[in-house]
């Protein structure tokens, strides 16, 4: 299988990017496929989801990050570091990342930086997914995990201001077009459902009207999730019979298909 490279982003802050996209790379690790993460985010949350803080940090401070690949253009082969987890591998992020955009600006093909600093990677063929968690803009780097991606999955919170935000993103996806022209939106997933509020049905209604694929699994509020990111781990790994477990493992069954 061709190595598929699936980016989560929106604009919108706290939809559930990292928490996906941390989820969905470990039940697909879990199940036998070769998995790299790759932080995107200054916040590091996809970073702290697997790590302990210390670590994390550690890795921040250091040159096998990101961010530090990045403005060196170099391969980001040599910031691969292994999780606790068989199959998981993760490409950290730094605090210094909100940087970023200035780095970008003065160099040549800007939009594809993140792209050439992958191609060895996809290229070696070790990895049956490549997931990108994006940071909650709209810009020059964003427009790099796109065009560096195969598919977008875009989670959406379920209230009205989740989906305020919504068109901005699509606005910006046909903007970016020509840049990232082999890119196809998978789908929308819909985070944190409060099963109590019927504005959930609402949001659904809404999302249908949208010309993109609607995932089935939606993803409901559970205090597991914050109680597993705690304790730096994935839901699956820290419990597994919890509601939002089953939902990842049913998500992630769904994402497989996406790339075939
Ligand atoms: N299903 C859930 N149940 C309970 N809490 C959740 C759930 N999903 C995410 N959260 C919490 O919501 C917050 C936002 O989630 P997350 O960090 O994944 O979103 P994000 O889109 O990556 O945010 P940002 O835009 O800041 O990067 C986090 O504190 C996380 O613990
Ligand atoms: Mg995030």
């Amino acid at each position: 299988m061709k190595t598929c490279t699936i980016c989560f982003a929106n604009n919108k802050g706290g939809s559930g990017k990292s928490t996906t996209c941390s989820n969905i790379g470990y039940f697909l690790a879990a199940s036998g496929k070769k998995v790299l993460l790759i932080d995107g985010d200054m916040q590091m949350n996809l970073t702290l989801s697997l790590f302990p803080e210390e670590e994390a940090l550690a890795f921040a401070a250091g040159e096998k990050n990101l961010y530090a690949a990045i403005r060196k253009e170099s391969d980001l082969a040599d910031c691969i570091h292994s999780s606790a987890y068989e199959n998981l591998d993760l490409i950290p992020s730094s605090t210094l990342m909100s940087g970023i955009e200035f780095d970008l600006f003065t160099k040549w093909q800007r939009e594809y930086i993140l792209k050439k600093g992958l191609q060895k990677i996809k290229d070696s063929g070790k990895y049956d997914y490549i997931l990108i968690d994006a940071p909650p803009t709209l810009g020059g780097w964003v427009m790099n995990i796109l065009a560096a991606s195969d598919q977008l999955i875009i989670p959406v919170e379920a209230s009205p201001w989740g989906l305020f935000g919504l068109s901005n993103m699509f606005e910006f996806l046909s903007e970016v077009k020509s840049v990232a022209p082999d890119l196809t939106v998978a789908g929308i997933v819909v985070t944190k459902v409060d099963g109590r509020k019927n504005y959930f049905k609402q949001t659904i209604e809404t999302l249908q009207d949208l010309p993109a694929h609607l995932f089935e699994t939606c993803i409901h509020l559970d205090s597991s999730i914050e109680w597993s990111q705690d304790n730096s781990k994935p839901v699956g790994k820290y419990r597994p019979s919890a509601r939002s477990s089953k939902e990842y493992k049913a998500l992630t069954e769904e994402v497989e298909k996406i790339c075939r």
